[in-house]
């Protein structure tokens, strides 16, 4: 997999392309299950629930954005090398891996998204973030690379970020920024009206239909009258996608929707759930079209890499839900090989809205 790096991100430069491969059929999922499903290709260390458990990890398993403490080892689980969240709750529904390449993944994502949008917010807050009283909340914060970068810019107010996994910087990060560990939908572990701004972003893969309603309720519990809570999210929706990808997509679409009660074209939900939250108003959305492919230039180029990436990065989570596993890299490669072709793109949306003073 031709991989981006940071540097191929600020400069918005042309990775290599990946290898043309074989067309290989899918699976139909059968039955309900989770990313917490040790597949028998897994190693002989799995304990007796068929899960692999955590070991400590090693000092080369652990990057400056891992600085995890001991008490927060059994919230893992590894399947194969890749380390995830234990998926054996209703409060737990991340399919994705929370290890060092997936970290490394949402940061690049992070550089990229900005770029698109030529900023990292959308709500009218310019004023709030100049002022010391001003409060902000990151749900989901992932490696911080949102807040970190918002309290570099924005040095008066307080930022805080809350992960389920703390993957973001324990020690190295600037004074206005203070990271917790908590899940939102067992509740956020704030008063009511605490923040001015709320922001969650990149959570489709964390949330089933009613996960984002809990979600909703909670960010607007804790934002403060007069704030704001914004959402960015992409839906896996590829326009010009042909049929193999037609078919590929519905299938991951339907057999997340059937084992998880996952929504991937998330953009009409989320427009549905703001605008009926009694105490939100001024529900606005935009969107970007972000293309596949260096037809577009530089960026169609990376978002290319960086798509395919976290595609394959699903892999585990894939092939417990009835994807053959080995099988998946090669789908993630004839789609987007066929959407670069076609002159493919998707759409990233912005959702922002205020709770009501
Ligand atoms: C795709 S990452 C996005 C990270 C970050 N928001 C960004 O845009 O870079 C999703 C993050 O949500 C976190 N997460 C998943 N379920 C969660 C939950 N119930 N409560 C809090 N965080 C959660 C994961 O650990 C992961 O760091």
């Amino acid at each position: 997999m031709g991989k981006v790096n940071s540097k191929s991100i600020r400069s918005l430069s042309n990775p290599s392309s990946p290898t043309s491969p074989t067309l290989k059929r899918t699976k139909r999922p059968r039955q309900k299950s989770n990313a917490s499903s040790t597949t028998s290709q897994e190693s002989s260390a799995s304990s007796v629930d068929g899960t692999t458990q955590c070991p400590s990890p090693s000092s080369s398993q652990e990057s400056l954005f891992a600085q995890f403490r001991s008490t927060d080892f059994d919230i893992y689980q590894y399947i194969g090398s890749r380390k995830f969240c234990k998926g054996d709750s209703d409060d737990i529904n991340y399919i994705y891996p929370v290890d060092e390449d997936e970290i490394d993944r949402v940061q690049m994502q992070h550089f990229m998204y900005k770029h698109i949008w030529n900023g990292n917010f959308s709500s009218p807050v310019e004023d709030l973030l100049l002022k010391e009283e001003t409060t902000v909340l990151d749900i989901g914060c992932g490696s911080g690379a949102w807040l970190l970068e918002m309290a570099t810019e924005y040095q008066n107010p307080k930022f805080t970020g809350i992960d389920i996994a703390p993957l973001y910087p324990s020690e190295i990060k600037p004074n206005n920024v203070k990271f917790q560990q908590a899940n939102v939908l067992t509740g956020l572990p704030f008063e009511d009206n605490t923040f001015d701004f709320v922001y969650i972003r990149f959570m489709i893969f964390a949330f089933s239909v009613n996960d984002w309603e809990r979600a909703i309720q909670e960010a607007v519990r804790v934002t403060k009258p007069g704030g704001w809570i914004e959402i960015m999210e992409k839906d896996i929706y590829w326009h010009n996608e042909g049929p193999f990808c037609k078919a590929a997509r519905t299938a991951v679409a339907d057999a997340l929707r059937e084992s998880k009660n996952m929504e991937i074209i998330v953009s009409p939900l989320l427009s549905k759930l703001l605008s009926s939250v009694p105490n939100l108003s001024q529900v606005n959305h935009d969107d970007r079209n972000v293309p596949f492919g260096e037809w577009a230039g530089k960026l169609g180029g990376i978002y290319k890499d960086l798509y395919t990436w976290g595609a394959k990065n699903l892999k585990k989570f894939m092939s417990s839900i009835g994807f053959i596993e080995d099988e998946w890299d090669d789908t993630v490669d004839v789609c987007i090989k066929h959407l670069v072709e076609r002159k493919g793109f998707d759409k990233i949306h912005r959702f922002w809205a205020m709770k009501n003073e």
